[in-house]
């Protein structure tokens, strides 16, 4: 059909109307909140490059987690900030650890929540890769038997799902046997599948201290010009387990979300992760775009190329407006 008998702008007439029409909609049970977790009590450290975020001692992450719980946001995803880092993270799977703890306060003060964990070793080791280190080198396969160690910590300590993001080959197939070997077959695995090596994630590593002392984790994380290589890796969890499969980051990517979406049956997930985040916050800081405009604009693009589930760190602002 074409002018003048189709008229696109008549469904456009009234907010009505266009809310009749609207092919997507952004729930705040499609947000995931990702929380940094530090030693000590009291402690709130500022995120330099995310206003608004903070490194909370495992008191105040509680506080806050119960605030986004409020405003119906399901879910959080957990960052520990180790006091000690040593070659072999050991920190990752200490059966005191401080993601281990906080899982326990979280699941004790606030049961219903979904508490998710990030699994990987970057946090915890000293050279601040994501796995066990052979001269400048990632190994991968003696990595998978310390991932799977950490993610059955952390179902000990109460986690709800766990969240490998550290890109080895394999891990999530050694996960779920581990899991399943200790009784946790009702541990769901989202597996961060196709996560690019990204500087997009230069603020986070900032906040979880996580930056690599030698070399950049182009060995594991997939190259930026890459699509088709994110199906295999996609398929590739799937086969091995996974129950939900995140792409990340998810603005430069939206075609890879969209083309998961088509490939893949299970839910899918985005990472709007931190220097997306960030950009926001600083061109809204100059005053050079409208931020929560821009903000909601771009979760529900996230939404619309095909995620059913966001991490992002705009959750509590966006489930502020989503709820009005
Ligand atoms: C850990 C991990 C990273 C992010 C999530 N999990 C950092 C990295 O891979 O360097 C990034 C999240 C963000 O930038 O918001 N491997």
């Amino acid at each position: 059909m074409l002018f003048p008998d189709y008229r696109p702008r008549r469904l456009r007439q009234s907010e009505a109307l266009r809310k009749m029409i609207r092919e997507t909609a952004l729930s705040t049970s499609d947000l995931i909140l990702p929380l940094f977790a530090i030693d000590g009590k009291g402690v709130k450290n500022p995120i330099d490059a995310m206003p608004g975020h903070y490194q909370l001692s495992i008191d105040n992450l509680v506080k806050v987690a119960g605030d986004a719980f409020a405003l119906d946001i399901p879910a959080v995803i957990l960052f520990g900030i180790p006091s000690k880092k040593d070659p072999l993270g050991t920190q990752a799977y200490a059966k005191d650890g401080i993601v281990q703890r906080a899982i326990k306060a979280l699941k004790d003060k606030l049961p219903d929540l979904v508490v998710i964990t990030d699994v990987c070793l970057c946090e915890y080791t000293d050279h601040g890769h994501c796995g066990f280190v052979v001269g400048q080198t990632v190994d991968n396969d003696a990595t998978l038997e310390l991932l799977a160690k950490t993610a059955l910590s952390h179902a000990k300590a109460g986690a709800d799902m766990v969240a490998p993001s550290d890109m080895m080959d394999g891990r999530v197939a050694e996960i779920r046997t581990v899991l399943d070997e200790n009784d946790f077959s009702q541990v769901p695995i989202m597996s961060y599948a196709a996560k690019y090596c990204s500087a997009f994630y230069g603020p986070f590593r900032e906040a979880a201290q996580s930056a690599p002392q030698f070399g950049d984790r182009r060995t594991y994380q997939m190259d930026p010009a890459n699509a088709r290589e994110a199906i295999r890796e996609a398929t590739m969890d799937v086969e091995e387990g996974a129950d939900i499969i995140m792409v990340k980051p998810a603005l430069p990517y939206l075609d890879i979300i969209s083309r998961i979406r088509d490939e893949v049956d299970l839910p899918v997930a985005a990472y709007n992760v931190s220097g997306e985040f960030s950009m926001i916050k600083a061109a809204e800081k100059m005053g050079w775009i409208d931020g929560q405009k821009v903000m909601m604009e771009t979760l529900i693009g996230i939404k619309r190329a095909g995620a059913d589930l966001i991490l992002t760190y705009f959750a509590m602002e966006a489930a502020k407006i989503i709820n009005v």
